[in-house]
């Protein structure tokens, strides 16, 4: 816990072609009233030009800085006014960190330790405070400034200069801020809220650019809408600004109000842009906006947590481009994703848990695992759940935490209590590195009508963990008849315990067991014939999957299955295996032909 808080941060820039300088006053009181402890400030590349307490300069004995530190040996052990004026060099500033200028314009990248190169602070995301920032720039070379929150004042300096006074009523950590300036033009339209607010937005580029940013103002206005009517989620402010930069490290960034991305993921043009650069400008955009809600107002306690704001802000993203276009192909899309890039960080020498237990450098930990594994461990909180649940989560999440830094451990909370619901061991989700092996085993017993699904699951070693714990696994599943049909599933014996599927008339074609333990046997009764089963629906849960299931059952999901992602697994693993057996038949010299089911089945459409 830091032993000081920020209330509030006044900023000032003067932006300047040789220097810029930066004034900070920020209003601190103690966490503790009455106890002062020494205040420790994070910086990076600054030029301290003064610090000042309650408006009197401090003396030299009275602080000390250091190359990464500013620290106030002891000071005022009640609320406190610190001002402190550092200077930068922009220009000259390559790292893509702190204020650094791109194609002439400035431009910030806070997330998750360039606001220290900015000036001394707090720098971490648990030290929320609310912020002005008024910037002074040259007018003609830098006709637009913009920070985050709403425009309170502008106008003419001396010297052919001028001002903007910014003002962001919701507090937020300093990664979150954000300021540009520069020669931009904007293409703006408005947005009316769920409850009438007209918000208006922009989206500024260099002037040349405007005609391409159509398809990412669509994309603006359709992630607010699905917030809205997905998670009952409105806008907080009524400005939303957008700035495409060339220079950027990563693909985009959430800062309040004033999001900022790579252009590749702003403009488009339809005489060059693929569908796939269409759809990735769609999730992008839908991502940083979601961030809002999900990063913004409620935020992450330290850096460890960065999957509780990256792994649901992408399952969010996720689940907006899937509703936009085809949910079965964004999810094949997304679960080829993690398994050719995630799943071979889990396997290899960088294997982290979604929440890693140390880290050398932060800008090193924004990972596939952390990302994309970590939405799929989002995602089997819904599976559990159902959408309703999941939903009654996401509300309890933001009623309890709304203006808070908080941990994985309370989003998982609040998605258990607004449920009542028994996630045994789920958190190791977040703990134990490694991509878990479930093996399945299938029997049907045409006496007792009964089917049965033998689970066994292995987590690999990784380093650091040599010893893995059986994990939660939720497994959706369905079971096809001879027909190609859903059985409605009525009842499952869990180790002997009988479990009722459809809890109403309603008939179920698809249950999610809860694999908990090393070994389990899940059994179905009254089955009427050996079925084919569907596993893993929807790839309910990340795992290698290794099933007893023949060419002729694969055939069969493929052609049957009701669950679209199914099908194309099916597809995949089958279309494996027949290579497999034509590289065993090449090295018996038995002529190579081609399995003639398949183009049965492919005729079959
Ligand atoms: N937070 C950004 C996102 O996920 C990614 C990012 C991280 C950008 C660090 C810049 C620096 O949208
Ligand atoms: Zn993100």
């Amino acid at each position: 816990m830091p032993d000081y808080y920020f209330e509030t941060v006044d900023l000032k820039f003067e932006l300047g072609e040789d220097k810029t300088i930066v004034s900070s006053k920020i209003a601190v009181h103690p966490r503790v009233e009455g106890v002062s402890s020494p205040l420790v400030l994070n910086g990076h590349d600054l030029k301290l030009v003064s610090v000042k307490v309650d408006g009197n300069e401090l003396k030299k004995e009275d602080y000390h800085v250091s190359s990464r530190h500013l620290t106030l040996s002891s000071p005022p052990s009640s609320t406190f006014t610190l001002e402190i004026v550092t200077e930068i060099y922009p220009q000259s500033n390559t790292s893509l960190e702190g204020l650094y200028k791109s194609s002439g314009n400035f431009c910030t990248q806070c997330e998750a330790e360039g606001f220290r190169k900015i000036t001394f602070y707090q720098d971490r995301p648990d030290i929320m405070a609310k912020y002005t920032c008024r910037i002074e720039a040259d007018k003609s070379l830098y006709p637009v400034l913009l920070s985050n929150g709403n425009l309170i004042e502008e106008g003419d300096l001396q010297g052919g200069k001028h001002y903007a006074l910014w003002e962001d009523p919701f507090k937020k950590p300093s990664y979150l801020f954000a300021l540009v300036a520069g020669q931009l033009e904007s293409r703006d339209d408005t947005f009316v809220t769920c409850s009438g607010r007209t918000v208006v937005l922009r989206i500024w580029t260099p002037s040349q650019d405007v005609p391409k940013t159509a398809h990412a103002m669509y994309s603006l206005k359709a992630a607010m809408k699905w917030d809205e009517e997905v998670f009952g989620l409105e806008y907080d402010l009524d400005l939303f600004n957008i700035v495409a930069v060339p220079d950027f490290n990563m693909g985009a960034m959430e800062n309040k109000s004033l999001n900022i991305f790579n252009s590749k993921l702003v403009l488009a043009s339809p005489e060059t842009a693929t569908d796939m650069d269409y759809a990735a400008i769609l999730g992008v955009i839908g991502h940083e906006y979601f961030h809002n809600w999900t990063g913004n107002r409620v935020t992450c306690r330290d850096w460890f947590q960065l999957s509780l704001k990256e792994g649901l802000t992408v399952f969010r993203d996720q689940e907006f481009s899937s509703d936009m276009g085809s949910r079965t192909v964004k999810r094949i899309s997304d679960v080829s994703k993690l398994r050719s890039y995630q799943f071979p960080q889990d396997a290899g020498p960088m294997a982290h848990p979604v929440r890693p237990h140390s880290y050398i450098k932060m800008d090193n930990f924004y990972t596939v695992t952390v990302y994309e594994k970590g939405a799929e461990v989002v995602r089997m909180y819904k599976t559990l759940l159902g959408s309703s649940g999941f939903r009654k989560g996401m509300d309890l999440y933001f009623k309890r935490h709304d203006g808070q830094a908080v941990t994985c451990e309370d989003f998982f909370a609040a998605m258990r209590d607004a449920n009542g619901a028994d996630f045994a061991n789920f958190l190791l989700w977040y703990s134990q590195a490694g991509t878990p092996r479930l093996k399945v085993t299938t029997s049907y017993n045409p006496e007792t009508r009964t089917y049965s699904l033998k689970f066994s699951q292995e987590v690999p070693p990784t380093p650091g963990q040599p010893v893995k714990e059986p994990m939660f696994i939720p497994v959706a599943v369905g079971l096809l008849d001879s027909s190609g049909k859903d059985i409605p599933l009525t009842t499952v014996y869990n180790d002997g315990r009988l479990q009722t599927v459809a809890s109403t008339d309603e008939p179920v074609f698809t249950t999610v067991l809860r694999v908990t333990k090393k070994e389990e046997e899940f059994v179905f009764s009254d089955i009427a014939e050996r079925p084919v089963p569907s596993l893993l629906r929807g790839y309910s849960a990340p795992v290698r999957l290794d099933s007893d299931l023949t060419e002729s059952d694969l055939f069969f999901l493929l052609a049957h299955d009701s669950d679209g992602f199914n099908r194309w697994e099916a597809g995949q693993v089958l279309a494996r295996k027949l290579m497999l057996n034509l590289v065993s038949d090449y090295q018996k010299n038995i002529p190579l032909a081609l399995n003639p089911m398949l183009w049965m089945e492919l005729e079959a459409y």
